[in-house]
């Protein structure tokens, strides 16, 4: 599994700055890293973590474009703080100004923005977008969240899950609700790291097929177990993480009005997380509606880990430019 973070600096500074194959690579989903690759940023987000290693500035005069096409809290300023941490910088692109509102095509945008900065952060709607930009850029491109994937969201996830269990392989995580964008993330980011992933979401809220078949191949790969189920107590029973996300995600407004209701069985509350192991831990991406997915108990009670999660945005991003970039 991971090795723990050493004192010896030096030694995992080069170790990690040295990862030849993640250089210039694109991440549009967590398909697009190896499960060791997936290790190495869990290793580096460690070691920038630490304290002592503040001051290694790895991206020194490197610049990241952040286009987003939809509002963002932890994803822009997680971003940007990294960028500026390790010594490069990073310009806030919101679509509202960029001249893509008025309909230049994303295959120019990517190949103008490639002249100016050396990686591009995305977040818009339509996952085959990033796809085009990641075409056409001539420099790596790193999804910020689309309608179908967050890939940057579970690096973290999975970074504090380690943090708190000690291990990745072999826990069970119980993901209860919409099998929306971060479900497919998790789903993948989970079967790669040996995590046995339950998915449950009421019927036709489920999570993307495609997705879902290749989580299942990483499972076998990797000894580990996808389940996918309308039921929300069978995937928390015995769980060491349970995980949840909005109902209805950023742009879903419309189409989802009314829709509570099918979501109500899904709502991580004291009562079902009665059924998990003792020691149990709650996360979520957030923002979080309380009340709807999750109660204010439980997001404020002892087992939400909701906060070290969102801190862990920042250290794993880190690592994820460090090597990328
Ligand atoms: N979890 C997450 O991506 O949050 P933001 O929408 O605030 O970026
Ligand atoms: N599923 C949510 C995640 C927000 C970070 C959404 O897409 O709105």
């Amino acid at each position: 599994m991971l090795a723990k973070t050493t004192s010896d600096k030096g030694l995992l500074e080069v170790e990690f700055l040295q990862i030849p194959d993640l250089k210039g690579k694109d991440v549009l989903t967590l398909n697009d890293l190896t499960a060791s690759q997936i290790k190495h940023i869990i290793r580096g987000a460690l070691y920038l973590k630490n304290k002592k290693s503040r001051g290694i500035k790895p991206l020194k005069g490197k610049v990241l474009g952040m286009i987003f096409n939809k509002p963002s809290t932890r994803t822009r300023v997680s971003f940007e703080v990294a960028m500026w941490q390790l010594g490069g910088y990073g310009i806030f692109l919101n679509t509202n100004d960029l001249q893509i509102k008025r309909g230049e095509p994303i295959k120019d945008t990517a190949r103008v923005l490639s002249g100016y900065v050396d990686g591009i952060v995305i977040r818009t709607h339509d996952h085959k977008e990033v796809e085009e930009l990641a075409h056409y850029a001539e420099v790596p491109v790193i999804n910020g969240l689309t309608n179908l994937a967050h890939p940057c969201q579970i690096l973290a996830d999975l970074l504090t899950i380690y943090e708190v269990k000690g291990k990745l392989a072999g826990l069970k995580l119980a993901y209860v609700g919409d099998g929306n964008n971060v479900a497919n993330s998790l789903l993948l980011g989970c079967s790669k790291m040996g995590i046995n992933i339950w998915v449950s979401s009421p019927k036709g809220h489920e999570v993307d097929d495609e997705i879902l078949s290749l989580a299942q191949k990483a499972a076998l790969e990797n000894e580990s177990q996808v389940v996918v189920t309308n039921d929300a107590a069978e995937a928390v029973k015995g769980a060491d993480v349970v995980y949840t996300d909005v109902w209805v995600s950023m742009g879903e407004e419309e189409e989802k009005k009314g829709i509570l209701e099918v979501f109500k069985a899904y709502q991580v509350n004291s009562q079902l997380l009665k059924l998990a192991a003792d020691d149990v831990v709650v996360m979520h991406c957030l923002p979080a509606h309380r009340g709807e997915e999750i109660t204010d108990e439980v997001i404020e009670g002892k087992g939400s880990i909701v906060f070290q999660q969102a801190e862990n945005r920042l250290h794993a991003q880190k690592a994820l430019l460090a090597m990328v970039l």
